[in-house]
């Protein structure tokens, strides 16, 4: 895995000098963020070895690197996921490759499920939390401990306390109150999919303490953490989740939401960057 991380670096390294220090990762109907990265190299997944290429529409599939606000950034515009049959390891190879490139913080972005009434739906949430319910670990196999970036990281067990970094959330809230945006803090608990959850599983996962629900994201920062990269996750909730309301779940719908935040997403973000990276 290092060595085909390795190679995937070098390909990139070929197509620009770029040394980014942050990367992020938009999730469904997000992607448009790209956009604000300026003298953007773009690289399609496809052109970059051993990376895995999404399947699901709206998952666009391209390494966007370049400056935003100054700061260097490697964006990626889709990520895939364990429900299209990719193993953990695969799911979590663009992370391994991030920080590879040379990027110290995070930032993972979703679209999920509201489990929680006061969510509102098309807003954004500060994940403060986890749950992993896919039943995997995409840490699982030999420690590998040659991707770390800071001196106590790539240990075999690893504390996940703190993992979605309190200094970056807190930041996150600074900025939202500052543009009028609503950014409540929540418990994101991922499950494999794709079947959406039915009511009685929603029901459960509240009870668990889930605030939203989503298919991604977890293992990205399992594998962050074991290479002590810090980690803002930012979450829009597209839906309500089964049961809260009294209606079906759509991907259109989820789709639909993002491209309906996006400008609240793209300014948040926007003058966040500045601030994390410094
Ligand atoms: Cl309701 N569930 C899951 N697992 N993922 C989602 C979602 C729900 N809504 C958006 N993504």
């Amino acid at each position: 895995m290092y060595e085909k991380a390795q190679l995937a670096v070098a390909s990139i390294r070929v197509r620009t000098p770029l040394a980014p220090t942050l990367g992020i990762i938009l999730g469904s109907g997000l992607g448009n963020f790209a956009s604000q990265v300026e003298n953007a190299a773009i690289i399609p997944y496809s052109e970059i070895p051993h990376f895995p290429q999404s399947t699901v529409v709206g998952h666009s599939g391209k390494l966007v690197l370049g400056h935003i606000g100054g700061v260097s950034v490697a964006v990626m515009q889709g990520r895939v996921h364990a429900y299209e049959g990719y193993p953990m390891s695969e799911v979590t190879f663009p992370t391994r490759v991030l920080s590879l490139l040379g990027c110290k913080t995070l930032i993972v972005t979703n679209a999920a499920g509201g489990i929680r009434t006061d969510l509102p739906q098309g807003g954004l949430v500060a994940i403060s939390d986890h749950i992993n319910l896919t039943g995997t670990n995409a840490a699982l196999g030999p420690n590998e401990p040659r991707f770390a970036v800071t001196p106590n990281a790539g240990q075999r067990f690893f504390d996940m306390s703190g993992a979605y970094s309190p200094k970056l959330r807190a930041l996150a809230h600074a900025e939202a109150a500052k543009q009028g945006i609503a950014l409540p803090e929540g418990v994101y608990l991922a499950v494999l999919g794709p079947s959406y959850e039915t009511p009685a599983e929603i029901r459960a996962f509240r009870t668990l303490g889930a605030d939203l629900v989503g298919m991604s994201t977890v293992h990205e920062v399992i594998i962050a953490r074991h290479m002590g990269l810090e980690v803002l996750g930012i979450s829009l909730v597209t839906n309500m989740a089964a049961g809260v309301l009294d209606q079906a779940i759509n991907h259109e719908e989820v789709m639909e939401t993002g491209q309906r935040v996006e400008a609240q997403f793209t300014s948040l973000l926007t003058a966040l960057i500045p601030q994390i990276a410094a």
